[in-house]
């Protein structure tokens, strides 16, 4: 081949190579083109390999412009890959784009029911106070007339049971929803004998017509102590304590006569209204006092039934409603809110 001719071709093969390399639109392809002209069975592979066969000044046009079209083509190639590699990388890294900086996704804890609240803080003064906590198993819900009712001094034709009509079941005769904890008042006698110093919380019934005020289903805390020489005064300075503690210590407290079949004397306690302070208020319903729990000292009758010696026992009992405790410290005008179990409330505690 003439000099001329070897020159023509080798310039075509380069302008061909950087045709391909222009098309190139895949990282695979760079590869082919590559094999395509520089592999050892390529075109310029041959025209190197026959240099051989050249005069010596052939040799040197010819090999220096093969070598520099090998260098050009390797280069091209060289740019065109890293572009491509390139614009992958940037299409994979799109694709698998996070947004660090959005917020993760926050675990909110949960709390426990201002109603458990509630009952926790106040069997916990009771607690410091030297009571101790009745487990659930041993006052249960499920209960007898004859520990709900007739233990406590309530014959069974005897109005109290009226006032305090709970729901009767099937499974048993006389089997009841119990309507007060004040049957682990008895049922802390017949485990234990005296001295006793119990604080029992847990859930009651009552059938009654559900209201703002009333649920048929609530919460009571009971207190029953019993020792030698226990008189109303200790009455009356544990839950004017008591009081202190739960409301605040310039929370002015009395106490009215009242009747109650298992206590003997009676009293209703009450506490200065947290809204008024006394003056009277629609909370309070004028009065400037609301009433906040029961108590007495727990009748002879009782103890009697339970063989403890009244000559040389004595002892108060005291039981309280926890959704009104409640409902007083928080200002919440409606029981109901308590058992809707309605998120914008409950957090609120
Ligand atoms: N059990 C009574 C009720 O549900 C409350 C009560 C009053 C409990 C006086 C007592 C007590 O222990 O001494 O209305």
């Amino acid at each position: 081949m003439e000099l001329k001719n070897m020159e023509k071709v080798l310039n075509e093969l380069l302008l061909s190579a950087k045709n391909d390399i222009d098309n190139a639109n895949d990282i695979s392809e760079i590869d082919e083109i590559r094999i395509r002209y520089l592999s050892r069975n390529s075109e310029l592979t041959n025209i190197k390999k026959n240099l051989k066969n050249l005069s010596n000044d052939e040799k040197r046009i010819i090999g220096s412009l093969a070598n520099k079209i090998s260098n050009s083509i390797e280069s091209e190639l060289k740019i065109k890959h890293d572009k491509l590699y390139t614009r992958d990388l940037n299409k994979k890294l799109e694709e698998e784009y996070i947004d660090i900086t959005l917020p993760g996704i926050g675990h909110k804890y949960g709390k426990l029911h201002p109603l458990t609240q509630t009952i926790n803080e106040i069997t916990s003064i009771f607690e410091k106070m030297g009571y101790s906590l009745v487990k659930t198993e041993d006052s249960p819900e499920v209960e007898t007339e004859y520990f709900n009712f007739d233990m406590l001094n309530v014959p069974k034709d005897h109005p109290a049971r009226d006032m305090q009509d709970t729901f009767y079941t099937n499974v048993g005769k006389n089997v009841v929803l119990r309507s007060q904890t004040s049957n682990s008042q008895i049922r802390a006698m017949i485990n234990k004998r005296p001295p006793i110093k119990i604080i029992s919380p847990g859930r009651v019934y009552r059938s009654e017509a559900v209201s703002a005020r009333k649920n048929n289903l609530f919460h009571q805390i009971e207190g029953l102590l019993i020792d030698k020489n226990i008189t109303f005064g200790d009455l009356k300075g544990t839950l004017n304590e008591f009081i202190r503690l739960y409301f605040g210590s310039n929370r002015k407290t009395r106490f009215r006569n009242s009747f109650f079949p298992f206590t003997e004397p009676s009293a209703e306690v009450d506490v200065e209204c947290i809204m008024c302070n006394g003056k009277g208020c629609r909370v309070c319903s004028g009065l400037g006092w609301l009433e906040v729990l029961g108590a007495g000292m727990v009748d002879p009758n009782v103890l009697g039934n339970m063989n403890i010696d009244t000559n040389e026992y004595s002892g108060f009992a005291f039981g309280m409603g926890v959704e009104r405790l409640a409902m007083l410290k928080w200002a919440i005008d409606d029981i109901r809110l308590f058992y809707n179990n309605d998120i914008r409330f409950l957090k609120q505690f």
